[in-house]
C-alpha cells in the first residue's frame, strides 16, 4: 500500500474530531482517509476495501474490484448487505479495451415476488409484516447484479474476485464499534420481543452471539462461505436455483413469506442510461428511478447553482462546519422542494409513469427556485408540485446500518460508485441458516399501505404501491462527477434511508465547490457536519443536542437565525454514512465515514 499524505491526513482527523464528535458515534484517533497515486477503494469496512484493492492490485480494473468489495461486505456488513440484498452501480469506464469511455448504471434491486399485489400489506394483520419476517422480503438481485457487471464489464473470472470473501467467511472478522452499537440497538428489540429469540434463531445466536455480542468479539459464519462457492462454481443459478435456492426458499416459507422457485429463478438485472445533469461545471452521472437519489440531487443541485450556492458558503455563518446560516437555509429549502417531489412523482419507471424530464426541466428548476424565500420558511404545501401534504409522517428514525456504499477507481480512470442494502439492520431477521446469510426487508420501501409513511418516515404515492416484479423506489444514490475532459472527478454515496440523498449531496458540493474547511479534499468533506430536511416532518435536523436546538440564549449563534427564519430544528446524529474519494493533485483521496469506522485502500 502506497498511502502518499497518510500523516497529514491523521494530523486533520484529530483536529477535526473534536467537530465531528458533536454528531456523536465516531472513532476518535483513527484515521479513515488515505491518498493513492494509481487506485483506491472505499467501503464502510477496511477488510472489504482490502478486497477490492487486492484485485485492483492483480490487474482488476474497477468493476472485477467492486465486485469483490461488495461479495466480502456481504460477509463484514452482514447487518447492511449482501448476497440477500439487492443494490445500485453506476459505472464509467475509461478507455476501457472492450467498450470505450462510457458511463452505464445496474439496476439490481430486489422485486415483489408474484404474490405481492396492491392490497398484500393492507391485508396483514402484524404491523411488522413489511419490516421483520418471510413477507418483508423482495426477492434479491445483488448476486445477479454483481455477475452481470463482472461478465460485462469485468476482466477476470468469478473465482478470482470471490476469492478475498471467501477467505473472510471462513476466517470470520471482529465486531468493530459500529457492528457493537448496531447489535447493541437490536439487542434491545429482541428482549422487547423475546419470541424473536427462537423465530429469528440464527441472527439472535451466530451474529448477536445470544445478545452478548461486544466490540473485540470474532464473528464466524463460515456458511456463508459455501454459498459464495457456490456462486463461483455456477454463476448466477449458483444461488437462485439448488441447494441455496431452496434454501432460501424454506427460510421464507418457513416464516409466512409467500416466494416461489419461480420469484427466484425469474430475477432480471436491468442495466440503464444513468441520469445526468451539470453542476457548477462538472457532469454529474446518477442513478435514475426506482432510486429517487439522482432526481433528488439533480433539483437540488440545480436550485443550489440557481441561488449560487457558493456565495452563501462563503458568507459569515454561511454554510460551514461549525456554523449554520443562510447556506444551511438555502439547503433545507432546496431539500424540501425535491422530497416533495419524491413522494409525489417518483416509482418504478418500468411500472408506472414518472416525469424525470419534467421533474429536471429548467424552466421548472426556475420556478422552483423562484419560490425559494431567504426570508422564511414554509409549511409542506408550498414545495415541489407535491398534492400529499395533508398527510402523514415522523421523524426518520436513526438507524443507519441496513446500507452499504463504496466507491472505486483504477488506474485507468474508470470507477464504479455503489450502493447495496438489505433495509433494516440484518434486513427481515430471517436468515438461510445453511448459507449464513440474511434476506432483505425491502417490500418496506414500497408504499405498503396508503397514506402511510415508510420506517423511513417518508410518506410516498400510489406510483410506489408493490405489484409483481416491480421495484420498490429508493434513496440510495451512487454518483460520479466527471470534469470538463469527461473524466472522474469525485466519487460518492451513502447509507441511512432518506438521509443517503441529504448526505451525499452535501459531501459532494464539498468535493467540488470545497467547503470552508480545506478545498475539495475527501476526508474534510467527510467531517464537515451535516444537516437533514426530509420535507415531511417540516423539521431541520442538525447535528447539535436537542438541548443545545432549544436553548433560547444564543449558545450558538447561527442556530437563532434558522430559527428565526422559521425553522423548527430538531437533533439528529448523523446524516448518512458516506464514502468518497476525490482526484487530488497528488493521487486519490479516498475517505471513508468515520461514523461507520471504514477505511479506505489502494495503491
Ligand atoms: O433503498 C432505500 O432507500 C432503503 N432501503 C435504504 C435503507 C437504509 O439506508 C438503511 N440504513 N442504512
Amino acid at each position: 500500500m502506497r498511502v502518499i499524505r497518510c500523516c497529514a491526513v491523521l494530523v486533520l482527523g484529530t483536529a477535526l474530531g473534536a467537530m465531528a464528535a458533536v454528531g456523536g458515534g465516531c472513532i476518535a484517533g483513527a484515521t479513515h482517509a488515505g491518498v493513492y497515486e494509481h487506485a483506491a477503494v472505499a467501503a464502510d469496512h477496511e477488510i472489504a476495501s482490502k478486497a477490492g484493492a487486492e484485485i485492483l492490485k492483480a490487474g482488476g480494473n474497477a468493476v472485477d474490484a467492486a465486485v469483490a468489495t461488495s461479495f466480502a461486505l456481504s460477509v463484514v456488513r452482514p447487518y447492511s448487505c449482501g448476497i440477500g440484498g439487492g443494490g445500485f452501480m453506476v459505472i464509467h469506464l475509461q478507455d476501457d479495451p472492450r467498450h470505450g469511455t462510457m458511463q452505464t448504471a445496474i439496476n439490481y434491486r430486489e422485486v415483489a415476488p408474484a404474490a405481492v399485489g396492491t392490497d398484500y400489506f393492507e391485508g396483514q394483520d402484524d404491523p411488522l409484516a413489511s419490516v421483520r419476517g418471510g413477507k418483508a422480503a423482495g426477492v434479491p438481485g445483488t448476486v445477479a447484479g454483481l455477475l452481470y457487471a463482472l461478465e460485462k464489464y469485468g476482466t477476470m473470472d468469478r473465482q478470482a474476485v470471490l476469492a478475498p470473501a471467501i477467505r473472510a467467511a471462513e476466517r470470520g472478522f471482529k465486531a468493530d464499534t459500529h457492528y457493537a452499537e448496531t447489535a447493541s440497538e437490536l439487542i434491545e428489540d429482541f428482549e422487547a420481543n423475546p419470541a424473536w429469540k427462537e423465530r429469528f434463531a440464527f441472527v439472535w445466536e451466530r451474529y448477536l452471539l445470544g445478545g452478548e455480542v461486544a466490540r473485540g468479539d470474532r464473528i464466524r459464519v463460515p456458511e456463508q462461505a459455501r454459498a459464495l462457492r457456490l456462486i463461483a462454481l455456477s454463476g448466477a443459478p449458483g444461488f437462485y436455483d439448488g441447494e441455496v435456492g431452496e434454501a432460501i426458499l424454506r427460510a421464507l416459507r418457513g416464516d409466512g413469506g409467500d416466494q416461489t422457485i419461480e420469484d427466484l429463478r425469474g430475477y432480471t438485472v436491468r442495466e440503464i442510461k444513468p441520469l445526468r445533469f451539470g453542476f457548477c461545471g462538472y457532469e454529474i452521472v446518477g442513478m435514475p428511478p426506482p432510486s429517487s437519489g439522482g432526481v433528488a440531487m439533480g433539483q437540488i443541485l440545480g436550485l443550489l447553482e440557481r441561488w449560487n450556492f457558493r456565495g452563501y458558503r462563503d458568507e459569515p455563518f454561511g454554510w460551514r462546519p461549525a456554523g449554520f446560516g443562510p447556506g444551511t437555509h438555502l439547503l433545507a429549502e432546496s431539500f424540501k422542494h425535491a422530497f416533495a417531489d419524491r413522494a409525489r412523482w417518483l416509482g418504478d419507471s418500468d411500472f408506472v409513469e414518472v416525469p424525470v424530464d419534467r421533474l429536471l426541466d429548467e424552466k421548472y428548476l426556475d420556478a422552483l427556485a423562484d419560490r425559494i424565500d431567504m426570508r422564511t420558511t414554509h409549511g409542506p404545501e408550498h414545495y415541489g408540485s407535491a398534492g400529499l401534504e395533508r398527510s402523514v409522517s415522523f421523524a426518520p428514525p436513526e438507524i443507519d446500518g441496513g446500507t452499504s456504499h463504496f466507491c472505486v477507481v483504477d488506474d485507468r480512470g474508470s470507477a464504479v460508485s455503489c450502493t447495496e442494502t438489505i433495509n433494516f439492520e440484518f434486513g427481515s431477521l430471517v436468515a438461510v441458516p445453511e448459507f449464513g446469510f440474511c434476506l432483505n426487508d425491502e417490500m418496506d420501501d414500497f408504499t405498503t399501505v396508503r397514506d402511510k409513511a415508510n420506517a423511513f418516515g417518508l410518506r410516498q404515492s400510489e406510483l410506489n404501491l408493490p405489484t409483481p416484479g416491480k421495484r420498490p423506489l429508493s434513496s440510495m444514490s451512487p454518483t460520479i462527477a466527471l470534469d470538463e475532459d469527461g473524466r472522474v472527478y469525485a466519487l460518492a454515496g451513502a447509507s441511512g434511508g432518506p438521509r443517503i440523498i441529504t448526505g451525499t449531496t452535501q459531501v459532494l458540493v464539498s468535493l467540488l465547490l470545497g467547503n470552508g474547511l480545506r478545498e475539495n479534499d475527501a476526508e474534510s468533506a467527510l467531517w464537515a457536519l451535516r444537516v437533514h430536511h426530509q420535507w415531511m416532518p417540516n423539521q431541520l435536523r442538525l447535528p447539535y443536542p436537542q438541548l443545545t436546538l432549544d436553548a433560547e440564549d444564543g449558545r450558538v449563534a447561527s442556530l437563532s437565525h434558522l430559527r428565526a427564519l422559521g425553522h423548527e430544528l430538531r437533533h439528529i446524529r448523523n446524516v448518512g454514512n458516506v464514502q468518497a474519494i476525490v482526484r487530488g493533485e497528488d493521487g486519490w483521496e479516498a475517505a471513508s465515514d468515520p461514523n461507520k469506522g471504514g477505511r479506505p485502500a489502494g495503491y
